[in-house]
């Protein structure tokens, strides 16, 4: 990387390789201003844990998701931008998602939430995602090859949490289509550009499912999320139940569909790994862990300061958006040794942050581990090899990988395999 720091909001060379950008910000500290959008990038594993496990108000998730690039819609003046935020929140972007609440708000709308993900219901989609697996893989392994990111990952995790929300059987290879071009923060089509509220455009589509389940309730998490109750006993309006269910639904799965991609290209370029997960597939969670710790699916979260402060000792004014670089944290070489290798052996590399922690730490983490578990055992008990593709990406050790172009996320816009089939 140049003398010069790249953009990272939006410089492609951060978007290919998110790992050189975030050393060389580390090199500054743990904790440094990048110069274009004035953010201050938390890079370090302590510091980043410092600012997502702060609950004392100082930080905000109001910025969450496009981070420091839309602006404030205030002017930020004195010590404490508190009151200035709560009167301007709903002019910000995603302000209607719970990825962006705070406080006791945040609170109620999680514990919603909470009470849908339980265990029992997570579990019992178990037998769902192994049929799922060899129904695609049904289709896919007689061609010999296909784009595994596209036709594996993405359809395997739209239909996996379609089928947790209860989305009519008929409009999920719809959806899977719909959903299928990668999203972008960079440039790329109106309609998956990740913008102010992306998820508008499933508004009417789950305002349907919504208003079919407020007729007629079935036994699915859609109907149990009308007949929720807020602590205090009132229930959530019909408007905002609607837009639990579409963040629920967008955050199971661009996410989920981009660690199973990763997950297949790791594999497919480390030959004597895939075959030791093939022979003992109880290691594939261990496998899963080092992937999301190694280069995770969510780059950064962001969190403004509402008041001065600090983190890691460097002072930090009211209304600094920080950029909380999870997988810079989860490279971080004071808290895993040789963080570059990739080693499923590593003592604590369930300590990453890929689901990242505190308060607004994921809720779908153990249905992402049970998804991506599944879908990689099935692809290896039903193979004896999986290539990547020489032809489309280059030979081995001169691979050429394309992401999607956004600055928050990682993932293969596309990843062409070839297998051989068992049997
Ligand atoms: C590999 C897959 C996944 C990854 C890497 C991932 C990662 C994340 C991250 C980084 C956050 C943001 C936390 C923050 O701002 O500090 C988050 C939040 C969230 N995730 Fe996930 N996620 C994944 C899958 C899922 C799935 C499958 C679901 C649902 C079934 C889900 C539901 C949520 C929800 C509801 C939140 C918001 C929590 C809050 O703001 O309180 N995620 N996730």
């Amino acid at each position: 990387m140049s003398e010069a720091d790249p953009d990272f909001f939006s410089d492609p060379v951060v978007i290919q390789d998110p790992r050189a950008y975030f050393d060389h910000m580390r090199a500054k500290g743990p904790v440094a201003w990048e110069p274009y959008q004035h953010s201050l990038m938390v890079t370090g594993w302590d510091e980043a844990t410092e600012v997502l496990n702060r609950r004392d108000g100082t930080f905000s998730a109001a910025v969450n998701v496009l981070g420091p690039v839309q602006g404030l819609p205030f002017p930020v003046e004195g010590p404490d931008i508190g009151a200035a935020l709560d009167a301007h929140r709903h002019e910000m972007a995603w302000s209607d998602h719970l990825a962006c609440f705070d406080g006791e708000f945040h609170a109620v709308h999680r514990q919603l939430m909470t009470d849908l993900l339980t265990y029992k219901r997570i579990k019992a989609n178990e037998t769902y995602l192994y049929a799922l697996a060899d129904r695609l893989l049904d289709a896919l392994l007689p061609r010999g090859g296909c784009n595994a990111s596209v036709e594996y990952a993405h359809a395997a995790a739209t239909y996996a949490i379609s089928d947790l929300m209860g989305i009519p059987v008929e409009d999920r290879a719809g959806l899977v289509e719909l959903l299928g071009v990668p999203p972008s923060q960079i440039d790329g089509e109106a309609v998956h550009r990740v913008g102010s509220d992306p998820l508008i455009f499933l508004k009417e589509r789950f305002d349907g499912y919504l208003r079919d389940r407020v007729a007629e309730p079935r036994a699915d998490l859609m109907s149990e999320l009308l007949a929720s109750h807020y602590r205090d006993g009132t229930s959530p309006s019909f408007a905002r139940v609607s837009l639990l269910a579409r963040f629920l639904f967008g955050a199971g799965q661009d996410t989920t569909s981009r660690l199973i991609a990763m997950c297949i290209r790791e594999l497919g370029d480390d030959k004597a790994l895939q075959a030791r997960l093939r022979a003992e597939p109880a290691l594939i969670p261990d496998f899963i862990e080092e992937m999301l710790r190694h280069d995770a699916p969510v780059k950064v979260v962001y969190r403004l300061a509402t008041r001065d402060t600090a983190v890691g000792g460097v002072p930090v004014p009211a209304g600094t958006v920080l950029t909380v670089g999870l997988s810079a944290a989860n490279n971080d070489p004071r808290h895993f040794a040789d963080p570059a290798r990739f080693d499923i052996t590593r003592p604590n590399k369930r300590d990453h942050m890929g689901f990242s922690k505190g308060v607004h730490g994921c809720l779908g983490a153990p249905l992402a581990r049970m998804e991506a578990r599944v879908a990689l055992e099935r692809l290896l008990a039903r193979t004896r090899d999986v290539r990547v593709s020489d032809a489309h990406h280059g030979p081995a050790g001169a691979r050429r990988y394309s992401y999607e172009p956004t600055y928050t996320f990682r993932n293969l816009t596309d990843l062409m395999i070839e297998f051989d089939p068992v049997g």
